[in-house]
This record gives C-alpha cells, sequence and structure tokens, in this order.
C-alpha cells in the first residue's frame, strides 16, 4: 500500500459527490408528514453515536453517508417545513447552497484581490445590490459576515475608531431594552464596561424611546461622558419593532454621535413596497447591519455590515502584514475584504447570495417578503 493521499481521482470525486446531491435532494423533498419538524436527543445518546477516537483507516464515503443519516440529520429542525415557525430561521435556497459548496470545493479565500479577484468583484457587486436597496449612496462600503452579530461588533469598533480612536472609559453606547444581545456581547468584547451601556426603555410599540435618549445623553455630557453611538433597531428581534429611525438620525447628526442601524431581521423588506416604508430614515444611519441569512433566505452563515462613508470602515481595519504586502490589490478600485473587517482568511459568503438572486430573480423574493406583509396583514 503506498503512502495515503488527501486527493481523490476524478471518478471517486464524482460519486462521492452525485450521492451527496442526492440524498440531499430526498431528504429536502420527503413528505411534510415524513418526519418530526424538531427532533432532539441527549447529549449522552449523541455521543454514544458519535463520540470516540478518529479513525485512523479510511472509511468508506457511502458508509459515512448512512451514517450522517441516521446518527446526525434526524436531530435537527427541520426549518424547510413550512409549520416551523420557532424563531428566526429559514430554509435556504438550493441555488445558494450550491453556491457554498462552490466556495468550499475550491476553496475560495476572499481576503485579497490579488488571489480572489472574480470572487471578491461577486461580494462587491452583492454589497452595490444591498446599498441601493437600503438607500445607501455608492461610496458607502461593507462587507459580509458570518452573520448580525458580527456585523453589530464590526459596527462598534468602526465607530470607535471613526470618531475618538482609542478606548476610553468616558465612551457610552446606547440601546433598548429590546435591543439584540449581540449589542451589549460586541460592547464587552470590544472593552466597554456595563456601566458605559445605557438600556433604555421603549413605548408602548416596543420601539426605543426618544425623549429618554436625549435624556439619557445630556445626563452622560452633564457628567463629563462621551455618547458615541446608538444602536437602533428596525426589526426588533421579540416584536419586529423598528426604532424611529428618522428622529434617531436628527438626534444622532446634531451631538455627532454614530448611529448604527441593527436591521439583521427587518433590513431586507426594503425590497418590498410595504417594508421600504416601515424602515424610512434607515438610509440615514451610518452603519446597517443586514443579515442575508434571514429574511433574504440565504443559509447560514451570511450577514453584512454597510457603513456609510465607506473610508471609514476601511481605516477601522485596515492593517498589512509585510507577507501580504503582494498579495494585495494595489489600485484603489481592487478592494481586499481583509481591509474591511476582523478575518483575514474568509469564504465567499456572497457567491450564494448571487446566485440565489440571479436564479430567481430579485421579484421572487421581493414576492416571499410580500407575502409575509400578507401574513402579518391577516393575522
Ligand atoms: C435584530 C437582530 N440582530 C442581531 C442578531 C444576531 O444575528 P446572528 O444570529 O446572525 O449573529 C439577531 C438574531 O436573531 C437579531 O434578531
Amino acid at each position: 500500500m503506498g503512502t495515503p493521499s488527501l486527493w481523490l481521482d476524478r471518478e471517486t470525486m464524482r460519486r462521492l459527490g452525485y450521492r451527496t446531491i442526492d440524498a440531499l435532494v430526498e431528504r429536502l423533498s420527503r413528505p411534510w408528514d415524513a418526519t418530526p419538524i424538531v427532533r432532539t436527543a441527549t447529549p449522552e445518546e449523541l455521543a454514544a453515536r458519535l463520540g470516540g477516537p478518529a479513525p485512523e483507516e479510511p472509511v468508506d464515503g457511502a458508509v459515512l453517508l448512512e451514517r450522517l443519516e441516521r446518527d446526525v440529520l434526524p436531530f435537527m429542525a427541520r426549518n424547510e417545513h413550512p409549520g416551523y415557525f420557532a424563531y428566526i430561521p429559514g430554509c435556504g435556497t438550493w441555488p445558494g447552497a450550491l453556491g457554498d459548496l462552490i466556495a468550499s470545493a475550491l476553496n475560495m479565500d476572499v481576503g485579497s484581490w490579488g488571489l480572489s479577484a472574480g470572487p471578491s468583484a461577486v461580494e462587491l457587486a452583492v454589497l452595490d445590490w444591498f446599498k441601493e436597496w437600503i438607500g445607501y449612496p455608492r461610496d458607502a462600503a461593507g462587507i459580509l459576515t458570518s452573520g448580525g452579530s458580527a456585523a453589530n461588533m464590526t459596527a462598534l469598533a468602526c465607530a470607535r475608531e471613526a470618531v475618538v480612536g482609542a478606548m476610553s472609559d468616558r465612551l457610552v453606547v446606547y440601546c433598548a431594552d429590546q435591543a439584540h444581545s449581540s449589542i451589549a456581547r460586541a460592547a464587552r468584547i470590544l472593552g466597554f464596561r456595563p456601566d458605559q451601556v445605557r438600556v433604555l426603555p421603549v413605548d408602548a410599540r416596543s420601539r426605543l424611546r426618544t425623549d429618554a435618549l436625549v435624556a439619557a445623553m445630556e445626563a452622560d455630557v452633564r457628567a463629563g461622558r462621551e455618547p458615541l453611538f446608538v444602536a437602533a433597531a428596525a426589526g426588533s428581534t421579540s416584536t419586529g419593532a423598528v426604532d424611529p429611525l428618522q428622529e434617531l438620525g436628527e438626534i444622532c447628526r446634531e451631538r455627532g454621535v454614530w448611529l448604527h442601524v441593527d436591521a439583521a431581521y427587518g433590513g431586507f423588506a426594503a425590497i418590498a413596497e410595504r417594508g421600504r416604508a416601515a424602515l424610512a430614515g434607515m438610509e440615514l444611519a451610518d452603519s446597517v447591519t443586514l443579515d442575508p441569512h434571514k429574511w433574504l433566505y440565504q443559509s447560514f452563515e451570511c450577514g453584512c455590515i454597510l457603513v456609510r462613508k465607506g473610508h471609514q470602515l476601511r481605516e477601522a481595519f485596515e492593517i498589512v502584514p509585510d507577507y501580504l504586502k503582494d498579495a494585495k490589490g494595489m489600485v484603489l478600485r481592487e478592494v481586499n475584504f481583509a481591509d474591511y473587517g476582523m478575518q483575514l482568511s474568509r469564504t465567499s459568503h456572497a457567491l450564494k447570495v448571487w446566485l440565489s438572486l440571479q436564479h430567481f430573480g430579485l421579484a421572487a423574493f421581493r414576492a416571499a417578503i410580500d407575502r409575509c406583509f400578507d401574513l402579518i396583514d391577516g393575522a
């Protein structure tokens, strides 16, 4: 027997690939009543099925697929099921899933233009769509992230760099008590202590109370602190409430405070008329979080941060080590995504968005969102 290799011949690659695709199509097209919508098991049961050391010898692909079908895949939510209403996950799209497969099979690393010009251009094209949909200017910049939590953290880091630079215990972050927990987590990770985060009350419609915000900012200024960042929600997690974005835009602009809109949940409603009306004012924000893996029907993981003055995002994150100087696109238009966020090596989250939008067309996504509004109206 020769030295084991990690490379497969064409026929084996094809056989494994076709078998996997067939198994997935079977699974996704099961009758709705074939298996429970959610099935779980205890950690002990699953450890008994899956634990143990890594095998020293190869395991046949068909055997592995059978194990997955028996020991792993039954124990997860069928979030493609029409009866699945828990939390926020959607079902993703098949062209999107193929996009993830392509990104992974070719091991795309979309950190630098020099190594990944094509996939970088796809990401730029997707970001241009998003900018247009939310009413952002063309010179806004952004990056696709693992999700809304990463996007919110990127926004807070960018705001701190753009407004003040170094961290200070005088800086204050404001959000409603309905804000997603990722805002508080971002603040904690970035070194804001709990007393630097003001959690404010909401009105009868669960929206951030602007009078409470103004009063808190004024009290902070009087006490020698520096209001830095307001995190508004455009679709709060529990109720879908949209904070008063226009008014917040004015309050923040007057005081030189960064307005971030966490539109992870609600932002893509902007492609439908009723959504656009509900989200008016989002375009005034300094930064916006969007989660294609929520209301744009993409599979996990897929989030996005957009920053209105695009250069602020690059200035907040760009650090070029010597060993990467040659891989970097040197022309300004050649975007190196490693300069726009915390990751260097990163897959293409954009490819699945691009493929599924091209495959179905934007009208199909708009219709899906409109159907949700019809359901709300009829509820
Ligand atoms: C409004 C809002 N922001 C942020 C997040 C966090 O997003 P992710 O789970 O993609 O990290 C969520 C998740 O539900 C959310 O609803």
